[in-house]
């Protein structure tokens, strides 16, 4: 059968993966095809165990592939036969040379941009699609349209704003699909063809195109700005706690105004994943590259808060029980970043086993999904840790939970089993505000949530 259109993705990963496979459950007309680098990966995308876990995926991908989406290793024979590359390769901070800790590393964006001008016999539509920082697109388009005559390449932004653990609702009913274009005759033909794309699902008003720098820039600011909320509820939260006012009652009154709206307003142990804090950095260093030390400053603030919320928590842990950790026995439910993903990438779990280790407590790790990248993460941290998937035996025992992950498991757990299996007296502590606060307290815990009043039996 003759394909409409062959799309190549280079990169395989959470993004990657899941757009290519929404992508091709969607257009059956056209051809997808997802390289990457780790051959290991594409293996695991061929086989019945996928290499990230997102509810809903393994249905789409087994419905498409084989039938329009492949996952393949040869990266040259894909370049050259593709219409339109998206690129997806990550972007993390840099932690060597200027910038390091800070500005996005562009070495794997840059080599992909190099093996699509060594590969590529025709002109091709390039799609960005990783998150990288204002102006990447031009030293992409510099580097491309270096090589051979006749071979024209037209760069677009097409960043990505799912959420993982809901990356296929997110993908299949997206707020916006953001299009970043130079207004050149090329540039408004390509971009026609990503629209086409996307269009066969997604609603016409919902496809919004802007100039290439602005769409660059908007997914730093999204994230940013989604960010900035968590850091900003998360600041408030300590002030609750001090005061006995409830963070959940003033989200609750304040994201009423629907100025300001109820998302992202659930004050946590603080952010993890892979981009809140390496996109923030990112802005901060594009803003100190043009001088703007002050408004640096102000979106570093966010990440600064966001270090602070997980140092009181662990302090709030060894203050609550009675100043010495050593040799507890403590609990964590959950070390996913967030639910309905087993992504570790920057959890606030790993920061707070870390400091738990380091007062020399034993730790247990208890997650659905998330325990292989636990014990790689916290291989290095040396520390008494063992791993349990299930919480009940992984709570037999313990001094303390910690609730790190707000999957709906642990809010329904039967606590009074658990209580009854802790050493005593048994505490609680509530990173995530999920269960019923009052019930454990009078079960006989000692509970301590984010940002209200604790609940303590002495
Ligand atoms: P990831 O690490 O899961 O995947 C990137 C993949 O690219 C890896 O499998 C890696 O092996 C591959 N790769 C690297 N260099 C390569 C090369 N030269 N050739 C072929 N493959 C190569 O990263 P991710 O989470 O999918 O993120 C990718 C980009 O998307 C980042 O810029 C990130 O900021 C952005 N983003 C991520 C999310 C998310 O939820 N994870 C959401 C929106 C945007
Ligand atoms: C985030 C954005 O939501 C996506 O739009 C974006 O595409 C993506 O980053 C990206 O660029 O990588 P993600 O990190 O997958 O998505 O998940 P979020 O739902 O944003 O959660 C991020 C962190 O904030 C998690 O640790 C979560 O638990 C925490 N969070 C979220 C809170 O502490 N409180 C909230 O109210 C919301």
């Amino acid at each position: 059968m003759k394909f409409e259109k062959e799309i190549l993705c280079i990169g395989a990963g959470y993004v990657g993966g899941p757009t290519m496979a929404m992508i091709a459950y969607k257009c059956p007309q056209y051809r997808v095809n997802v390289v990457d680098i780790l051959p290991e990966k594409i293996d695991q995308w061929n086989s019945e165990n996928l290499p990230i876990y997102e509810p809903g995926l393994y249905g789409i991908v087994q419905e498409a592939r084989g039938r329009n989406l492949f996952f393949s290793k040869d990266i040259g024979a894909g370049i050259k036969a593709a219409d339109i590359i998206f690129v997806s390769v990550n972007t993390p901070t840099k932690t060597y040379g200027a910038g390091a800790g800070m500005a996005a590393d562009l070495q794997y964006w840059e080599k992909t941009a190099r093996q699509i001008l060594e590969c590529a016999e025709s002109s091709k539509i390039i799609v960005e699609k990783s998150t990288l920082p204002v102006k990447t697109a031009q030293a992409m388009e510099r580097i491309l349209n270096s090589g051979k005559d006749g071979v024209q390449f037209e760069v677009l932004s097409n960043p990505e704003f799912l959420a993982e653990g809901t990356a296929i609702a997110d993908l299949e009913n997206p707020d916006r699909v953001l299009i970043g274009l130079q207004q050149t005759g090329s540039g408004l033909k390509a971009r026609d063809e990503l629209v086409e794309i996307y269009a066969n699902w997604v609603a016409a008003d919902r496809i919004v195109t802007s100039n290439i720098w602005s769409s660059e820039l908007s997914k730093l600011v999204a994230n940013a700005f989604l960010a900035q909320r968590i850091s900003s509820i998360n600041a408030i939260s300590s002030l609750c706690e001090k005061t006995e006012a409830d963070v959940g009652e003033v989200a609750r009154a304040v994201g009423m105004d629907t100025r300001i709206g109820p998302k992202f307003l659930n004050a946590s142990v603080g952010f993890g994943g892979s981009c809140f804090k390496k996109d923030i950095l990112n802005l901060v260093y594009l803003c100190s590259h043009y001088g703007l030390e002050q408004e640096g400053d102000y979106w570093e603030g966010v990440v600064r808060i966001n270090e602070h919320q997980k140092e009181r928590f662990v302090l709030n842990m060894l203050t609550a029980m009675f100043n010495t950790l050593a040799g507890k026995k403590i609990c964590l439910f959950g070390f996913a970043f967030k639910a309905n993903t087993g992504d570790t990438r920057e959890t606030p779990a790993l920061t707070v086993a870390g400091r738990l280790v380091a007062e020399n407590a034993q730790v247990v790790i208890s997650d659905p999904k998330a325990l292989d990248n636990a014990r790689k993460d916290t291989n290095e941290l040396n520390g008494d840790i063992k791993f349990i998937e299930d919480p009940y035996e992984a709570a037999s025992g313990c001094h303390a939970i910690a609730i790190m992950t707000e999957w709906e498991v642990y809010r329904t757990l039967d606590y009074q089993e658990i209580f009854n299996s802790m050493q005593q007296p048994a505490f609680i502590f509530d990173g995530r505000n999920i269960v019923d606060h009052e019930k454990l307290y009078e079960i006989g815990f000692n509970v301590f949530p984010i940002g209200k009043p604790k609940l303590v039996h002495f």
